[in-house]
């Protein structure tokens, strides 16, 4: 496919600026209350002005949607709510014309229970050749009506769910690590090997730039079904990080490789080893994979900085440059996290009615832009983190749709509220979201004080976090020692972080007294006003310094 855009940058994902889409929040074309690909092609001059280099889109394939489409049923059809495949395709276009390249979401752990496949395997029967491409299992015991296995999900619960029977009477057990929508494949099935070899090619040829693998170190399991050892050793779970993993990545990677200008994979890799984490970033492997470590990580000065170094060190054998995440579809927004007593993150932790300090937050997410834009290699901005939207704690338990809140039994929040609709203009509901003549309000209600969080309203505030986004975005690109490359770090005392690269020092003061800045010639950008000409609590500097 000949593309109009820049020129062909082999290494453009070394250093990218890469905005997460979440077409359903993003921006409604049709007034269906359903952000969908009219409205994203409607918006992307807004990401040409934010000055990214590709958008990662989260899956907008056919979908009954039951983990927000991570669980999908088609991949080579776009799910009549976002639009259709001719429009997908005229989007990564139009991108590429204003030199924005798009990043699909592969999620090749799971299948829907509505994708062919499934529902071919629950009509074949136990032995049968399509039951093989997934884990069906008889239950133990004499009736089978014990689980297979105890393994436990991501999303709380039990793994296997039972089937039944065309007469009525209980069946096999099948595996799910996520909901039972979501039913588990098997890799050692060539099948599922060849399909998504072709998935890939299917993106690829359509213009992709790149691949994001969904839960990319879960898609191997044990065939044996054992249990889960007390402390599993290095490639010892039975579903999480086994070895097998890398020979489907190094096939992913020679597909990648076959198509000009540079088509990238980016792993979902959540893995605390980080050994075990680089081995997924060797040459013939994937190109990057997120880095969750930093984002998981309280604002402090100390465990900030374990985390750059223990984070760069990792990449270091490979040579893959580090991604650093603030926020996903996933995770509390930055904006209430970081306003916490406890400003960590955890999924296992999150609770209903934990207190937060916006203000407080909001310092400390502006700072934190500044800091992870500074350091080497990939930043992956969230919608609506751009905007310092704040999780929506208050949605009305009668709205929550994720898994992850049922399944726990209510107590877990879910991750609904950083997925409410993006404020785009206008002064109450839907804020420009949805065109004028919508006829239904947005999927989530968003909060009726947004007015001044959107897009209109901080467009011409120099003091907005969209401003600040923006200048952080396009000083990043005009200094040649951003991005990819080196960093040496500056010893300003424990509470601050500061580190050099090239003739730009990114300082970060995390303790309660204002500091002087370090030696400089200019301030290129400020996350708060200074104090007094110094330096105040939860603020960051871009100086001009001598290299
Ligand atoms: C990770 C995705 O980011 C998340 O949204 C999804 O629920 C799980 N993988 C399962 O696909």
């Amino acid at each position: 496919m000949t593309q109009a855009g820049p020129a062909p940058d082999p290494r453009w994902w070394r250093d990218a600026v890469i905005y997460q889409v979440y077409p359903r929040s993003f921006a409604d074309g049709d007034g269906d209350g359903t952000g969908d690909i009219a409205g994203m092609r409607s918006r992307l001059a807004y990401l040409a002005e934010l000055g990214v280099d590709a958008i990662w889109v989260t899956p907008w394939y056919a979908s009954p949607l039951a983990d927000g489409g991570y669980d999908v049923a088609d991949y080579r059809a776009i799910d009549p709510a976002f639009g259709t495949l001719a429009e997908a395709e005229a989007l990564i276009a139009e991108a590429r014309a204003l030199g924005i390249r798009t990043i699909v979401d592969v999620v090749p752990n799971h299948v829907s229970d509505a994708h062919a496949w499934f529902r071919a395997a629950l009509a074949a029967g136990p032995g049968s050749t399509e039951r093989a491409r997934f884990w069906f299992h008889p239950g133990k015991g004499p009736d089978g009506s014990q689980i297979p296995t105890h393994w436990r999900s991501d999303f709380a619960g039990t793994t296997w769910t039972r089937t039944t029977n065309p007469d009525g009477t209980p069946g096999e057990w099948y595996l799910h690590l996520f909901t039972p929508q979501q039913p588990d494949l098997n890799w050692n099935h060539p099948d599922v090997v060849a399909e998504h070899l072709d998935i890939l090619r299917f993106w690829f040829d359509r213009g992709a730039a790149g691949i994001r693998i969904d839960s990319a170190a879960l898609l191997v399991k044990d065939a044996d079904l054992p249990e889960v050892p007390d402390q599993p050793g290095p490639g010892e779970h039975p579903h999480v990080d086994r070895d097998e993993l890398h020979d489907i990545y190094r096939a992913w990677r020679s597909v990648a490789d076959s198509y000009p200008d540079s088509r990238v994979l980016v792993g979902e890799v959540w893995l605390g080893d980080r050994d075990r984490f680089a081995r997924y970033l060797r040459p013939d492997e994937m190109h990057t994979a997120f880095n969750f470590d930093f984002m998981s990580r309280p604002w402090q000065a100390a465990a900030l900085r374990a985390s750059i170094d223990s984070t760069l060190e990792a990449h270091l054998p490979s040579g893959a440059p580090p991604t650093w995440v603030l926020s996903n579809h996933d995770v509390t927004r930055p904006v209430t996290r970081y306003g916490r007593d406890d400003s960590s993150f955890a999924f296992a932790a999150k609770r209903f009615g934990v207190p937060t300090d916006l203000a407080v937050g909001r310092r400390r997410a502006r700072a934190a832009a500044l800091l992870v834009a500074a350091l080497p290699g990939c930043w992956y901005v969230y919608q609506g983190e751009e905007l310092g939207l704040p999780e929506v704690e208050d949605l009305p338990l009668d709205v929550l749709e994720d898994p992850m809140h049922f399944r726990s039994g209510g107590l877990d929040p879910g991750r609904d509220g950083c997925r409410v609709p993006l404020p785009w203009s206008g002064s109450e509901p839907p804020f420009g979201f949805s065109p004028p003549n919508a006829t239904h309000d947005p999927w989530l209600p968003q909060p009726k004080d947004w007015q001044s969080l959107t897009v209109e309203a901080q467009e011409d505030d120099p003091a907005s976090m969209l401003a600040l986004y923006r200048a952080v975005v396009r000083v990043r690109r005009t200094e040649a020692s951003l991005g990819d490359g080196p960093m040496t770090w500056l010893d300003l005392g424990p509470q601050v972080l500061a580190f050099v690269r090239g003739d730009v020092t990114c300082v970060v003061n995390f303790g309660a007294d204002p500091i002087d800045l370090p030696a400089h010639t200019d301030v290129l950008l400020l996350s708060s006003p200074l104090d007094a000409g110094r330096l105040p609590r939860d603020c960051a500097g871009w100086l001009r310094t001598t290299p």
